[in-house]
């Protein structure tokens, strides 16, 4: 295939351009390239291949996260249609939603948000990432898990009032997983691409790109980014809820909606556990060791999951010794603070 490479890193600073090369707006949000980090203590350590971590926890404070890269093609999109109201929905502690919050606030917008709640009730504490979402100003509505499986409709009923109201609402699915944001994240995959030699990620052979999958979004853009990129990646996303074929199903979608239905990618869903944002010992255990040996923070549901993935397909022999895996750190270190590690610390 004809490499066709977004813009990597540089903003145009103008929400109201395309970029030269006809790829969709972009408000510069971001912290941009974030940097690539070899891990040599965990790499030590874990006695498999050399891992790297590719910090997109690093691209803002309170708008951390590969949430933040998606967003700045949406809120482009958004001020462009005139819209005043960022609408979007997700768990009580999405990152997703929290991002939403931070940066309606940044872009002068509002943020409304649909949250999943057990019994569709505030939560009892407002702490992580609702916290951040509330603190930002974001109007905030709670579902349970039947009007979580009509979101799609209910936003569009939120974007109704806003219009009834004079104002009017840009939709965004879960996770901002549609071409806006897959296309984000092909252009992440050209970031990496474009800072591995000079951090001295050097290698024959394929080198794998490990990341907390979901909406399916990071997936598929990290996927149409090695198709078109003359380097060999192998990109690997790790369920932290659904099941390989649920995942792939969305993935495959965003894929064929995005022009590169060929994309190759693999999806594991062996670390799934006990279940989206449930967490065990075992796994919490590995969260904290890595950060002992990295100084990095993890989030349960997302990137500890992906990293406690890791360490057992290391550990079952998946790698060898000279191979080199990207762990994306795809942000969410908020959530941890509305964990409970009492069983570890
Ligand atoms: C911290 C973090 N990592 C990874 C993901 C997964 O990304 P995606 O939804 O694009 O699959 C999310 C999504 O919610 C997230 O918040």
């Amino acid at each position: 295939m004809q490499a066709r490479r977004p813009r990597a890193g540089g903003h145009t600073g103008d929400m109201n351009k395309l970029g030269r090369d006809g790829s969709p707006q972009r408000m510069a949000l971001a912290q941009l390239p974030t940097p690539l980090e070899f891990a040599d203590r965990l790499t030590d350590a874990w006695g498999g291949p050399r891992v790297w971590i590719k910090r997109d926890d690093l691209t803002g404070f309170g708008l951390s996260g590969n949430k933040v890269r998606k967003l700045e093609y949406h809120v482009a999109a958004a001020k462009a249609a005139g819209c005043d109201t960022l609408v979007t929905c997700g768990a009580v502690q999405s990152n997703h939603c929290r991002a939403t919050a931070i940066v309606a606030a940044r872009a002068g917008l509002n943020a409304l948000l649909l949250l999943r709640s057990s019994r569709g009730m505030a939560p009892d504490e407002v702490v992580g990432n609702h916290f951040l979402q509330r603190l930002a100003g974001a109007e905030v509505r709670f579902v349970d898990r039947d009007g979580w499986n009509r979101r799609a409709e209910l936003m569009e009923a939120m974007a109704d009032e806003l219009a009834d109201a004079g104002r009017s609402g840009w939709i965004m699915p879960a996770g901002a997983s549609d071409r806006l944001g897959v296309a984000s994240f092909e252009a992440a995959l050209w970031e990496l691409d474009d800072q591995a030699d000079a951090a001295g990620l050097r290698s024959d052979r394929a080198v794998t790109v490990w990341h907390a999958s979901s909406s399916g979004g990071t997936t598929a853009g990290l996927a149409m980014g090695a198709a078109s990129s003359g380097r060999d990646w192998t990109i690997v996303g790790s369920s932290v809820g659904e099941t390989r074929a649920e995942l792939h199903e969305v993935v495959d979608e965003l894929l064929v909606e995005s022009g590169s239905a060929d994309a190759p990618y693999e999806i594991l869903d062996e670390y799934v556990g006990l279940g989206y944002g449930k967490t065990t010992d075992e796994e919490l255990a590995v969260q904290v060791q890595a950060t002992r040996l990295t100084g990095q923070v993890w989030d349960p549901t997302y990137t500890g999951k992906a990293l406690y993935a890791l360490k057992r397909e290391i550990d079952a022999g998946r790698f060898a010794a000279d191979d080199h895996v990207v762990f994306w750190h795809t942000g969410g270190g908020f959530a941890a603070f509305a964990h409970d590690y009492s069983a570890v610390l």
